[in-house]
């Protein structure tokens, strides 16, 4: 492939596109269960409108943008407001959860070394724990020391406790964790952070748009957010659950001083002055608009909307999934997130998503233990009936599947 000698029209362009697209997972008919939330058309158009008119604005420089400056500054107030952050609380916008995250464990080690002088920082989370905190142990010089979870897939306090030491810089935990959609034990870790001067991690990149408003809503819930003491630092992400296109995470700290760790500024080279909040250097405009714009729209009871129709589908599909014989959901998910896996051993849970991939249905492959995951979105609510139509199907073919695959075994061993 090479340049095209000669432009294409708008019309050839956008035609290959549409082509392109099709064979991409189908999450516009609510069949797809993670990487695309939708809130519908209407949050999608006034998201679109936004991103157009900052499709070129870069927020690396908030002097020459101030626009960009104060929107960012809007949506992070917003957020904090919702973990309940006070007014000292202080954090910024980044990409996505990855990027929230590799920005604490950078910050957490800043902090170990300025205050206590690790300079052979540790980090302790659960092996629920995202992949982006391994990640950043990866970029940045921390050791991991990964601890198994209970048996109901929550972290566990004690093993955890065992595996704190005076090198640690970061101890996490998940608000909920993402394989199996469990809320971890936040005040029990916080405190085992607290008490040896490490940094808690809360990672709410899933949950953060939506425990507040299930709460809101008259869920009691154990504490996870800034009321825990402990808790310095949060992720929410809002290009999950807070419906807007992606590129758009939230990055808090309890205090300003706990955010200028993550800082990075530098005035050695021939440019001047180089200051930047996160990994980026120029930083889109188009997401951070489109993000402020959409938490205008929908507004609390928008959300608390959403919220209600996101929880109220997954239990649904969690009492369907529990009902189909011979599978089972894994752990006890708190709110939109839960895996789906084989009770015994009469069903390949791959098999079976296979077969629901024949049917239209995604639902990403997770392991150990082998399951399905499904993060469910408002805009896979009109779905969960069919969904759990196809799925007593698929289950049926796949037991016999795997019953015939038996008898051949059998057969063959004779
Ligand atoms: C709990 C949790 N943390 C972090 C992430 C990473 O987010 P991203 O894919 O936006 O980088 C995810 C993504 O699903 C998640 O569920």
């Amino acid at each position: 492939m090479s340049l095209p000698e000669h432009g294409l029209s708008a019309v050839e362009i956008l035609d290959e596109l549409d082509a392109l697209k099709a064979n991409d997972a189908d999450w516009g008919s609510g069949r797809c269960f993670s990487y695309v939330y939708s809130a519908g058309d209407e949050v999608r158009e006034i998201a679109r409108a936004a991103s157009s008119l900052y499709l070129s604005e870069n927020a690396l420089n908030t002097h020459a943008f101030p626009s960009l400056g104060r929107l960012q500054s809007d949506v992070v107030r917003m957020v904090a407001d919702l973990v309940h952050g006070d007014e000292a609380a202080a954090g910024f916008m980044t990409s996505g959860g990855t990027e929230s995250i590799l920005c604490v464990v950078k910050a957490a080690r800043e902090r170990a070394k300025r205050e206590r002088g690790i300079t052979e920082p540790e980090m302790v989370l659960p092996e629920s724990a995202h992949a982006a905190f391994h990640k950043g142990a990866h970029y940045f010089g921390v050791k991991t020391v990964t601890v198994p979870v209970r048996d109901d897939y929550a972290a566990d306090v004690d093993a955890m406790a065992a595996a704190v030491t005076d090198h640690t810089a970061l101890v996490v935990g998940s608000a909920p964790q993402y394989p199996q959609g469990v809320l971890d034990p936040i005040t029990e870790l916080a405190a085992l952070a607290a008490d040896t001067g490490a940094s808690f991690h809360a990672d709410a990149c899933m949950g953060g748009m939506v425990l507040p408003f299930l709460e809101r809503l008259g869920r009691a819930l154990p504490p996870w957010d800034f009321r825990v003491d402990g808790v310095t630092s949060i992720s929410v992400d809002l290009h999950k659950l807070g419906y807007t296109p992606k590129g758009a995470s939230v990055v808090l700290y309890r205090s300003k001083e706990l955010r200028r760790d993550q800082t990075f500024t530098f005035d050695g080279w021939l440019g001047g002055m180089y200051a930047s909040s996160g990994l980026a250097g120029t930083k889109p405009g188009a997401p951070i608009a489109a993000a402020w714009a959409v938490l205008h729209y929908l507004g609390e009871d928008g959300y608390l909307r959403l919220t209600r129709e996101a929880v109220d589908a997954a239990r649904k599909l969690i009492d369907g999934v529990r009902s189909v014989d011979g599978l089972r959901v894994l752990g006890k998910p708190v709110a939109h997130v839960a895996a789906i896996a084989a009770d015994g051993d009469a069903i390949d849970v791959f098999a079976l998503g296979d077969a629901l991939q024949g049917r239209g249905w995604f639902l990403d492959r997770q392991r150990p233990p082998d399951s399905l995951h499904a993060t469910v979105s408002a805009g896979n609510a009109p779905m969960i009936d069919a969904f759990l139509t196809d799925l007593a199907a698929c289950a049926g073919i796949a037991r016999a599947t795997r019953a015939a695959d038996r008898g051949t075994e059998y057969a063959t061993l004779e």
